[in-house]
């Protein structure tokens, strides 16, 4: 996969290489270029943005310094590829659909994600308007609160999917079993000592009882799931133990 990503402050992406991130770089599993918006300029000052039509505080980001960086990075299209070719191009306001789990997974599947990071006022509409005819694009949000820029959102979502990629994750049960993949929140765990300042183990993960233990860690999803994200719960899908639970 090819990540890139076009930015005002280039030092913010720097995690990119780090950690597990980093080690999928190494590994050639993720490919990741990091770009300065200001380097599609042509003014001494460097200036990307500009004041908004209409009025109303702060910048937005011209189209024209944009256009051009999504013109230099995004390949022209090859006659033999299909349109799963096509990059994708994400880009993250408070303004965007809530990013999940599917996303990520549908994510994971594509050879080309490329994000813009907007700051300021966002975007002028146009780049993104324009960047549908050659491009997927999705304008996302990672929340319902407002960061200075995109940059911050890019990292969870870059983590998020690069995660779920083929050798990046050293046990590949391991993210079958995350949160939100069968549409709960994941109960708790626990390790080695059995007992930690008074603190035992719950008895049943001991038992050796692998039917027992699954339904133990189905029940603490769903009762955890039902305190702190009720709303999940609609979505899922419940059986009749479930249901018996969640009625207790
Ligand atoms: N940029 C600013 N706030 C954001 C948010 N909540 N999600 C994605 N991008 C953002």
């Amino acid at each position: 996969m090819r990540l890139d990503v076009v930015t005002v402050f280039p030092e913010y992406l720097a995690p990119l290489r780090l950690a597990l991130l980093g080690r999928a770089v190494d590994r050639g599993i993720v490919e990741v270029g990091i770009h300065d918006l200001r380097d599609w300029t042509h003014d001494v000052h460097r200036s990307v943005d500009d004041t908004p039509f209409g009025g109303g505080p702060g910048m937005v980001m011209r189209p024209t310094v944009w256009g051009e960086a999504l013109d230099d990075l995004v390949p022209v299209p090859h006659p033999d590829t299909g349109d799963d070719d096509r990059p994708l191009l994400i880009v993250p306001t408070p303004a965007g659909r809530p990013f999940t789990q599917s996303d990520a997974h549908r994510y994971a599947r594509r050879r080309h994600l490329l994000f813009a990071c907007g700051r300021y006022e966002g975007i002028d509409q146009r780049v993104v308007d324009e960047a549908s005819e050659t491009m997927d694009v999705e304008e996302v949000s990672i929340g319902d609160y407002v960061l200075i820029g995109g940059e911050v959102a890019v990292l969870v979502i870059a983590e998020a999917v690069v995660r779920l990629l083929p050798g990046v994750l050293g046990n590949r049960r391991s993210h079958e079993e995350d949160s939100f993949s069968d549409g709960l929140l994941e109960g708790p765990s626990y390790t080695r000592p059995e007992v930690w300042r008074d603190r035992a183990v719950p008895e049943v993960l001991k038992s050796g009882n692998h039917a027992r233990i699954d339904r133990w860690r189905r029940d603490q999803s769903l009762r955890r799931t039902a305190e702190r994200r009720p709303e999940l719960l609609a979505r899922a899908e419940l059986d009749t133990p479930d249901l018996a639970l969640l009625a207790e």
